[in-house]
């Protein structure tokens, strides 16, 4: 059973220090590996999150799963399960099988072996202004489950 803080309007993101994230911590084009705190199952799941231009985002992405820019995806790769490390201008790179998702269109699949996009999390700003997830990712985490 989950003992940690729970927070009224959300579920608390953190940095690999435990450090919650500020609405302001990135500038768009920045992405930074968060942990979702506070949540049964999934804490320490580990998580890449993105900001943009709010403009930017199309396709697929989940609009309603975007807040200030920012978008939250399953650092974990759909192919084999290797963490999605690298970058290459706005594409995610997972450094196993060159498999490539794009932020900007939901994590979808863009190049490589993957055979799904990555699954996206929930985030809203919380009443203190931190980034929080509303609930749990949209698509099952890592290999299969596709
Ligand atoms: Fe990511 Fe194969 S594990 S591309």
């Amino acid at each position: 059973k989950y003992e940690g803080p729970v927070y009224s309007d959300g579920i608390a993101l953190v940095d690999a220090d435990g450090n919650r994230i500020e609405e302001g911590r990135l500038k768009p084009g920045e992405q930074l590996t968060v942990f979702p705190e506070a949540r049964p199952g999934i804490e320490d799941a580990p998580t890449i999150l993105v900001r943009f231009e709010e403009d930017v985002y199309g396709g697929d992405v989940k609009g309603e799963y975007t807040v200030g820019g920012y978008a939250a995806f399953s650092k974990v790769c759909t192919h084999a399960g290797c963490m999605v490390a690298d970058r290459d201008g706005d594409v995610l790179v997972c450094p196993c099988h060159s498999g490539r998702f794009d932020p900007t269109t939901g994590a979808s699949v863009v190049g490589g072996p993957p055979p799904r996009g990555l699954p996206q999390l929930p985030i809203t700003v919380s009443s203190d202004g931190y980034l929080v997830a509303t609930g749990d990712f949209d698509a099952p985490v890592g290999a299969g489950g596709g």
